[in-house]
């Protein structure tokens, strides 16, 4: 046993992906309702309308949550049902406010304990119209601001805080692939708006300062009284390189991290860009002024990881194009000696490496100085799992054994390595709207029965995390 005492493990879910309820309450559109209205842009034109039905179900999410035995749940809030036109000049909506603080009292009084992620991919779909969203250096960060000042002070009996999920796919998958909302990219053919070589880059530095505005005001007016921690999610796969006796692979496969989680975290850290990004990029990559660089540096109490996967990494020829946003280098799922990375999922991006998450902890340990980590996000899908019936389904030994592999290499990274890891959210409490895919590939411990009023039956995997993470925490 590895894992501290007071290690807090649960499940991970988001607004938009297991909500439904677009219209009650006074919600408003947010980019992806409006994203998913597009033909073409996700698999069999599905969208969140429905989804889970959590926004009316949270009762029996909660008593999920209980059966599985959870000590934690995270879930993310939707923007537009608190401030429906999403600015800090526009009203906000009680009833939305009053449903998530509920919410907490409740998940609170079921002794679980809560982890709200302030933004999840669902922004107002008024302010990308007003001012072009994540685009604006100036207006971006400062509604964002209100909105987070908002929610605290709504909700002080949180005492976990996530400002961003994932900005690395707030960035790229949504203003560069132009795969997510609101689906800019250079590529005509797929959007009439957007310019991949420089979008992500503008995102990613306003959605940097938008957090550390957050994160200011946490500490200034809400943290001495709540005394609650904050900070902000990245994702990124482990890398190797595919020929290890290839310099410039292994320089390659080390680029691939800094392009992006260190894209993030160094500036949190360090208050700058990664050298390698600098180089490549040049002035496309925003630079800080003074107050944005003080407002970002140091603005992590703890690191939020979200990690699924691992890479074999090529070195490119030296002459990336404009729009290349992974740092000149190819990826692939097989290396120079032909051996896999690991077993195919459901997803084309996901082939399961639990050797990588451990040497994952262990690079973020090392640049960072050690710093409290909560894993927000890992899990898996299956290859095929939609195809099957209900029973099979619910056997999902494969995901079982992502979850013990994973948590295992997470232990040895703590009682092995010295790394400071204090939490676990496995994605996800339930199958939900997997945003391009839609319903397709399920990432869920529970089986959603989309044709059946979204009935919820839980998986093996669901079960299997209790006694896991038993096994590995220290008793008091
Ligand atoms: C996201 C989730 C998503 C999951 C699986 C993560 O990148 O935060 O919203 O469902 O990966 O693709």
């Amino acid at each position: 046993m590895s894992l501290r005492p007071d290690f807090l493990w649960g499940f991970a879910t988001a607004s938009y992906q297991i909500e439904g309820a677009i219209d009650q309450d006074g919600r408003a559109p947010s980019i992806w309702d409006t994203f998913c209205a597009i033909p073409g842009k996700i698999a069999h034109g599905a969208s969140g309308e429905v989804a889970c039905d959590s926004y009316n179900r949270t009762a029996e999410d909660i008593a999920l949550l209980k059966e599985v035995g959870a000590q934690a749940y995270r879930f993310s809030l939707s923007w537009s049902r608190i401030i429906p036109l999403g600015g800090r000049n526009d009203p906000v909506n009680q009833a939305g406010l009053d449903h998530y603080v509920k919410f907490v009292d409740d998940l609170l009084d079921a002794g679980i304990t809560p982890m709200i992620t302030l933004y999840h991919w669902d922004l107002p779909d008024e302010l990308d119209k007003r001012y072009g969203g994540l685009l604006n250096r100036e207006e971006f960060p400062l509604d964002f601001e209100n909105y987070a000042r908002v929610v605290f002070k709504a909700i002080p009996k949180c005492k976990y805080w996530i400002t961003f999920n994932e900005p690395f796919c707030s960035s790229v998958l949504a203003y560069s692939f132009g795969q997510f909302a609101p689906g800019h990219t250079s590529d005509r053919t797929k959007s009439p708006v957007g310019d991949s070589s420089r979008e992500p880059w503008i995102v990613g530095h306003n959605l940097l300062v938008a957090h550390g505005r957050a994160v200011k005001v946490y500490r200034d007016e809400f943290k001495p009284t709540d005394k609650g921690v904050i900070g902000i999610t990245l994702n990124g796969d482990a890398t190797y390189p595919w020929d290890p006796e290839d310099p410039r692979d292994v320089e390659a496969a080390e680029r691939k991290i800094e392009f992006s989680i260190a894209w993030f975290a160094d500036p949190v850290y360090f208050g700058k860009y990664p050298d390698s990004m600098r180089k490549q990029l040049g002035d496309r990559l925003p630079e800080f002024t003074a107050e944005e660089a003080a407002l970002v540096k140091g603005s992590n109490d703890f690191y939020g990881m979200n990690h699924y996967t691992a890479d074999y990494v090529k070195h490119g020829d030296g002459n990336p194009p404009p729009e290349d946003h992974a740092g000149d280098l190819t990826t692939s799922k097989t290396n120079k000696a032909g051996e896999s990375i690991g077993p195919e999922t459901q997803s084309f991006w996901l082939n399961p490496n639990p050797q990588g998450f451990r040497n994952l902890i262990n690079w973020l340990s090392k640049r960072y100085g050690y710093p409290p980590i909560y894993v927000t996000e890992n899990g898996t899908s299956i290859k095929g799992e939609n195809d099957l019936t209900r029973e099979q389904i619910l056997e999902d030994d494969f995901r079982v054994k992502y979850f013990h592999d994973y948590a295992h290499a997470l232990a040895a990274a703590v009682a092995e390595d010295g790394c400071d890891v204090r939490g676990y959210m496995g994605w996800s409490l339930m199958d939900n709207f997997e945003w391009a895919e839609g319903y397709e590939t399920r990432f869920g411990c529970t089986y959603v029965d989309y044709e059946d009023n979204q009935k919820r039956y839980p998986k093996k995997s669901a079960y299997a995390m209790k006694p896991l993470f038993d096994s590995l925490i220290k008793k008091e």
